[in-house]
């Protein structure tokens, strides 16, 4: 079937995550709140499958990571040591029309013409402004509108009828100094830090000012030596925390892909110096050498997580990799790659995995005081650890396989009529609800019976969802649409009409609709294959 344009594309996916519940606007009743966004059910158990599985194979399923729950809101003195507090902020512009807010780094460039005022003034009034204004057209548009403009700007300054004096016009390539929306000029840009602040306790004084953590990751440096002291681990190992973070974006967009709070799964897995390891008889996790630096340990991270993601679903040709130039790596990093998936607005970042060198521990030894040295027995030297970031986003890779599931299938019914089948191609193992059961009439009370005793076995290992409202078709498409890979229907066969299919069932696999007869006994084990 032809695709639909990514515009109409990413439409239906916002349509569909609303009309099968998988993600609401927040506050939908008061008209919403701009970036912030809510899981329904469907939402809420993907999320959840997503955290649980990067969890169980980040830190249950190897030796030498462990984990965290911090709190989020931390000593402020954190984000000072991090250097959030000085230079976490994106450039922010506002449009002198409208006062509206845009990041400048996001603004399209545009070309046309530039009409510029040296001043205006309203002799009724006695009122003047002798600002200059300029307003950006397309080349070969009516002046009209440009002075139309530039008079709404004057008159929202207290001149209500402003004469425009001493227009000019330039015509100019690829500029971001204008508003895409109305073509007026915005203001320089300036830093606007996205740290959200309150206040802890009653008194709101600079002295009680915090913040909501806007990534995971420093308190896992905070922690570094409690966590050593406890987790009985040599290095190289790992401390990996899922949690939300919070970020007041100038423009949240993309629906949940760029919000004001999200949550992130980061992993910060400790190394030795490049000298230190050279010397070293520990390895990491399986495949890796005693002896690694940081470059092969940071490759292998990026291998890793390339394979996990194969592991649900988002093959390795809709990923990106993004190898940050020198320009563009913060100054501590020594190399980040960023792993993008093709979203249907653009190809973007799902996660970053950077080689931090040793700058978080240092700072925070500096700024707290206290020690982040680490004495290795086997070089007998001092040092502190060196650190692998793999950073990801539960909200953004959710988003991912959402519009990497969403198909639209051109399929023939019983009775030949041609109908669009939505499906959702989510991944067994992320999917919200693993299989779903139906009776394939619900007033025959041999065949509910049944039904119910499959569900309730099925029931106790995942989640199903039991469903006896209609034909049997529409049935299986509600499944499609939920992302469901399994329909098992408890039909006349099994309950011995055919007796050699006797407590068999139809098995139904989302993805090729083809149909299958199973023992309800290989029931549990097949699925659970699939789905862990
Ligand atoms: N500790 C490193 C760090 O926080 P980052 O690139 O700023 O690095 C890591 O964030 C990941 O968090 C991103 O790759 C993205 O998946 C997610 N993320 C960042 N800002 C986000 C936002 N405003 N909305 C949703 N996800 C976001």
């Amino acid at each position: 079937m032809a695709e639909p344009k990514a515009n109409e594309r990413m439409e239906k996916i916002v349509s569909l995550c609303k009309r099968r519940g998988f993600v609401f606007q927040s506050s939908e009743i008061y008209g919403g709140i701009n970036g912030f966004w809510d899981y329904g059910p469907l939402g809420a158990e993907l999320k959840r499958n997503v955290k649980d599985y990067w969890w169980r194979s980040m830190t249950q399923k190897r030796e030498d990571v462990v984990g965290l729950e911090a709190t989020i809101i931390m000593h402020p003195k954190i984000w000072q040591a991090s250097g959030h507090t000085s230079t976490f902020s994106d450039p922010m512009v506002d449009c002198l029309l409208t006062k509206k807010r845009f990041r400048a780094d996001q603004i399209d460039p545009q070309s046309g013409d530039i009409h510029s005022y040296t001043g205006a003034h309203d002799t009724v009034a006695g009122k003047s402004s002798s600002e200059t204004y300029s307003v950006l057209i397309p080349t070969g548009k009516h002046p009209e509108y440009a002075r139309k403009v530039a008079r709404q700007f004057y008159a929202a300054r207290g001149v209500p009828a402003p004469e425009l004096l001493g227009e000019t016009i330039e015509t100019v390539k690829e500029t971001v100094r204008y508003n895409p929306d109305n073509g007026s000029l915005l203001t320089e840009p300036r830093p606007f830090n996205l740290m959200f602040k309150t206040f802890v306790g009653p008194v709101e004084s600079e002295d009680n000012v915090a913040y909501l953590r806007p990534e995971t990751a420093q308190a896992i440096f905070a922690q570094f030596k409690n966590v050593l002291d406890v987790a009985r681990q040599k290095l190289p190992f790992g401390i990996c925390q899922i949690g939300k973070a919070f970020r007041n974006e100038i423009n949240p967009r993309n629906f949940t892909f760029r919000s004001r709070e999200f949550e992130q799964m980061e992993l910060e897995f400790f190394i030795k110096p490049d000298d230190a390891a050279a010397k070293s008889s520990l390895t990491g996790g399986p495949g890796t050498e005693p002896n690694w630096g940081w470059e092969q340990w940071h490759k292998y991270w990026v291998e890793q997580r390339v394979q996990w993601y194969e592991s649900i679903g988002l093959s390795r040709d809709v990923l990106d990799f993004h190898w940050q130039k020198k320009e563009e790596l913060a100054h501590y990093a020594k190399a980040t790659v960023d792993i993008l998936y093709k979203f249907p607005f653009g190809t973007q970042e799902l996660e970053g995995i950077a080689a931090r060198g040793n700058y978080d521990l240092t700072q925070h030894q500096t700024f707290s005081g206290k020690s982040m040295e680490y004495f290795d027995e086997e070089t007998k030297t001092r040092f502190v650890p060196h650190v692998i970031e793999p950073s990801a986003g539960v909200d953004r890779l959710v988003l991912a396989l959402i519009c990497n599931a969403y198909t639209e299938e051109e399929i023939t019914d019983e009775k030949g009529v041609k109908e669009t089948r939505v499906v959702m191609k989510l991944h067994p193992r992320v999917a919200p609800v693993k299989v779903g059961i139906f009776p394939l009439l619900k007033n025959k009370p041999e065949l509910v019976k049944k039904a119910q005793e499959v569900r309730d076995l099925l029931r106790a290992e995942m989640p199903v969802f039991y469903d006896d409202a209609g034909a049997i078709g529409r049935r299986y498409r509600r499944q499609d649409e939920a992302g469901t890979p399994f329909g098992v229907t408890i039909d006349f066969d099994t309950l011995g009409e055919k007796p050699e299919l006797k407590d068999t069932v139809t098995l139904r696999d989302r993805d090729t609709m083809q149909q299958s007869r199973i023992a309800i006994g290989d029931l549990l084990p097949f699925l659970l294959s699939k789905i862990r």
